[in-house]
């Protein structure tokens, strides 16, 4: 199969590659590096630097022919989005709709996004199948519900496949170190909890310990990013076989607390890890964790790699083997 990744240099993009080229799949790699880096970029794939807000350059790497396109070139920051809901809409919309407008022109005919379970804003049950109502409560994640509904119109209208896989908490690292690239600037709760024990950070923000959670802070479905990843290479066989849409969650099904994954993470680093509870962060529901049993019973998708221990662990390893280079 040859499949063309969007903001495959990214950290999900990066997994995302690994899992396609361990099965000989022919890789290619869209990236501006704007936040994706050079050196994720293993030798073996076709890289077009590019942005998709130029269809130009989109068309022009469409034409060399792949059969899918994974889209993982989307902006992501929900806080951010609501500051700068220009960038997320050049970026996240427009830029989205050449993905889908070019993949039509050029004949590619299966796409798949990497979707959020932000587009369910404030879960009204537990554990969110994909019945439940998206009622988006950020515009990152109306955003993404955006794309969603312009594949569904261009696949009836254009015969276009597509899955959309709404991912839950992406966490972890390659277990075989393979990928080694740091976000820079970490705003989610792990490498926040990371950056504290490699001493990159001297201490960290827990917000809010008033939520109807078992201890009072917030509980996510952390999935680990070599899970979701092989997802991807599910749901690419998935339409290559014919099997037509798909709209799934890619979630762990556990629930893990912000003092859970903080213990966690002092007993695996051996570290202080130095918190400071504060009040709670606008927006932030107290709990969200995913059903995934369509991907179970469509996809035959399981997280393996996604108990706390094993996102913890293969993240330390990253950390602590970069981190005194990353201190300020
Ligand atoms: C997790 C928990 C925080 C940082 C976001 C996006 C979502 C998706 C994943 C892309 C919450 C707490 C966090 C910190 C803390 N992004 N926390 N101190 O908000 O669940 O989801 O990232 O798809 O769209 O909204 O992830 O890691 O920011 O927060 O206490 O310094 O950790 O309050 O309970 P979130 P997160």
């Amino acid at each position: 199969m040859k499949v063309l990744l969007f903001g495959g240099a990214g950290y999900i993009g990066t997994h995302v590659a690994l899992e396609f080229l361990q099965r000989e799949d022919q890789v290619g790699i869209f990236d501006n590096f704007s936040s994706g880096l050079r050196t994720n970029v293993d030798s073996r794939v076709t890289l077009y630097e590019g942005d998709i807000r130029n269809k130009g350059q989109v068309v022009e790497a469409l034409k060399d022919g792949w059969d899918t396109i994974v889209h993982l070139a989307a902006f992501k920051a929900a806080g951010e989005s609501m500051i700068s809901p220009i960038k997320y809409s050049e970026n996240n919309i427009t830029g989205s709709l050449n993905l889908i407008t070019a993949a039509i022109e050029c004949g590619v005919k299966n796409f798949i996004l990497s979707s959020s379970a932000a587009v369910y804003g404030e879960p009204q049950y537990l554990p969110v199948d994909e019945q439940h109502p998206t009622k988006p409560t950020n515009y990152y994640g109306y955003t993404k519900l955006a794309i969603e509904e312009n594949l569904a119109w261009y696949s009836e209208l254009k015969k276009l496949n597509y899955v959309s896989l709404r991912y839950f908490n992406a966490a972890g690292y390659d277990p075989e170190m393979r990928m080694l690239g740091l976000e820079r600037n970490p705003a989610n709760l792990i490498p926040v909890v990371m950056e504290v024990a490699a001493g990159i950070r001297p201490n960290m923000l827990v917000f809010g310990t008033d939520y109807d959670t078992h201890d009072g802070t917030g509980v996510r479905d952390y999935v680990h990013v070599t899970d979701l990843a092989r997802g991807h290479v599910l749901a690419a066989d998935h339409l290559e076989s014919g099997a037509g849409n798909l709209v799934v969650n890619l979630g762990s099904e556990e629930g893990l607390s912000v003092n859970q994954i903080i213990e966690s993470a002092r007993a695996i680093t051996g570290r202080q890890i130095s918190v400071e509870y504060v009040g709670r962060r606008a927006g932030d529901p107290a709990k969200l964790v995913a059903s995934s049993k369509r991907a179970h019973k469509v996809l035959g998708w399981k997280a393996e790699y996604s108990s706390v221990d094993s996102i913890i662990e293969t993240t330390w390893r990253v950390y602590e083997a970069q981190g005194t280079n990353l201190i300020n």
